[in-house]
């Protein structure tokens, strides 16, 4: 992972850093920043004159100026044109612009063939005007998140590296601004993110229930909270009969898990705890339904929620967040075999209620079912928020594609809190309705439920058949089926596990902490 570092002035002469350089479009800031730029490096006078390089977003320039006797890399990266202060939204996507130009940036210095070490990105205050912008730490936050996140690459099983970076560190230089506790916030959430993604990219030979349960209470004792794990004998003393049902094709190899965190911060704002729930299904074959062969490798990434939840509790403890947090998390395989749960089968959830197995492929709802009910049991005074999120429906991907999450619940302030934490991190969220009138589809001839509503609002039935077991805790599910495993590359993800839900979630517990203690 890379090194985050702030740097009180820029380096001098050097062929062991490139230079960085974040340039907006608008005609009259980007002259401003050239030639702010050219009293460090001596640009050409094309570049000066605005004539080769435009500021557009995506846009990058490698430029090799002599230093003083030395070759000197400088990497100029767009930011594009700014939001209008008219436009929906304007502030989270001025952040963001800043987010993926210094991932730009990033990627076109691994490039380079250079053996610098070091990035060092320049970031100006005061770009803009004020209102429409987010504030300076966060900026600097975000050119951190895009830098190190962008050059994020799973390769671990990979014998030779090609085309790896020789950057190891990154680091800023604020330009004229405090930069406030943007590092240590930074390396908290890169770490984070980095942790989830990990998780997720791993294959399900090397990432299923115990293993995954065993790397989280590593990562619980290193960065402070506490993890519990029941076992399959423990879940079955438990009746939770939904995470037997998915787990009975895989007993034999890879039983069942079930895991509680917890993080208790210092005089922590709420009294009641927030709970984060995590689908952990480490791999998805279907089951008896089972998947065409075509992308079910990806199904290794079904245990996304999961990850993003561990990931939330690292940086929740690392940043010692004022939040009383709980996280659990169920964690199995969906196989098909002689022992496999099949269509049509009856099972019992923990809290009593009877669903019919009518798709062994609809597996997520049936272990999140057992979960809602141990946290409902457990927490009989109430709970401040429980908050899910699952890889739980293609119906999902279908809706709303990679850039935005799915979101329905019952509970209009935690909505409404996380909508507001997608906005400024960018994990947007986008509510679908939780009319009753979808209840029906999931109507069963034989038990209480069935797990599948049939062809029609797939992500919704979904959310229909969770809301039976929520009860009448406050309660938001995120469906990340399209935003936590990508089919395409983002700014500053790669295809695969993006890690999201991490940014997301620290982003509300931040937002809360920050309300109650003004
Ligand atoms: N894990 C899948 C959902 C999924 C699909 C996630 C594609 C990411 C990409 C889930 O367990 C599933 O199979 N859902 C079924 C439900 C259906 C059988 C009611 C689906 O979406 O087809
Ligand atoms: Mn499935
Ligand atoms: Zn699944």
């Amino acid at each position: 992972m890379m090194r985050l570092d702030l740097l009180r002035s820029l380096p001098g002469r050097t062929d062991n850093a490139v230079l960085a350089f974040l340039v907006p479009k608008d005609n009259r800031q980007r002259a401003l920043a050239l030639r702010r730029i050219h009293e460090v490096v001596p640009l050409p006078a094309p570049v000066r004159a605005g004539k080769d390089f435009e500021g557009k977003e995506e846009e990058t320039l490698l430029l090799y100026t002599d230093r003083g006797g030395r070759p000197q890399r400088i990497i100029l990266a767009g930011l594009g044109e700014f939001a209008k202060r008219s436009e929906p939204s304007n502030r989270s996507i001025n952040l963001e612009r800043f987010r993926a130009a210094s991932a730009a940036a990033a990627k076109r210095a691994a490039q380079a063939n250079s053996t610098a070490k070091t990035l060092v990105i320049s970031v100006p205050g005061g770009i803009g005007g004020k209102e429409k912008f987010p504030s300076s730490e966060e900026i600097l936050v975000g050119v951190f998140e895009g830098a190190a996140l962008g050059l994020y690459r799973f390769d671990r099983y990979l014998s030779e590296k090609k085309g790896k970076t020789k950057l190891t560190t990154i680091a800023l230089h604020p330009d004229g601004f405090d930069p406030g506790n943007a590092l240590k916030r930074a390396r908290v959430i890169v770490s984070s993110v980095t942790f989830a993604r990990d998780l997720a990219n791993a294959p399900a030979n090397e990432v299923y229930p115990a293993s995954f349960a065993y790397r989280v209470k590593k990562t619980g004792r290193k960065s402070g909270f506490r993890v519990t794990v029941f076992d399959e004998k423990k879940i079955s003393t438990l009746g939770m009969g939904g995470i037997l049902a998915v787990s009975a094709g895989a007993r034999e190899w890879h039983p069942p898990r079930f895991i509680i965190l917890e993080y208790r911060g210092p005089r922590p704002v709420n009294e009641k705890p927030v709970v984060i729930v995590g689908k952990g299904v480490t791999f998805d074959s279907g089951g008896i339904s089972l998947k065409p062969s075509a992308n079910m490798a990806e199904m290794k990434m079904d245990m996304s929620g999961a990850a993003a939840v561990a990931g939330t509790f690292k940086a929740a403890a690392e940043l010692r967040l004022p939040v009383h947090l709980v996280g659990v998390v169920p964690l199995t395989e969906n196989m098909p075999g002689g022992s496999a749960t099949k269509p049509g089968d009856i099972i019992r959830i923990s809290d009593g209620q009877t669903v019919e197995v009518d798709n062994t492929d609809a597996e997520g709802r049936l272990i999140l079912a057992d979960a809602l009910s141990y946290i409902r049991k457990r927490y009989p005074r109430g709970v401040e928020a429980v908050i899910d999120l699952a890889t739980l429906t293609g119906a999902c991907v279908v809706a709303l594609g990679q850039y935005a999450t799915g979101m329905l619940g019952t509970n209009r302030k935690v909505l409404d809190e996380l909508k507001k934490a997608g906005e400024e991190t960018y994990e947007r969220v986008w509510e679908l309705p939780l009319y009753k009138e979808y209840d029906h589809l999931l109507k069963s001839d034989v038990a209480d439920v069935k797990n599948a509503g049939g062809r029609w609002a797939g992500a919704i039935t979904a959310a229909c058949f969770l809301k039976k077991f929520a009860g009448n805790m406050p309660w938001v599910h995120l469906d990340i089926a399209g935003t936590a495993i990508l089919e395409e590359a983002a700014p500053y993800a790669p295809k695969g596990g993006s890690g999201v839900g991490v940014r997301l979630l620290v982003q509300y517990l931040q937002n809360r902490v920050g309300r109650k203690n003004a």
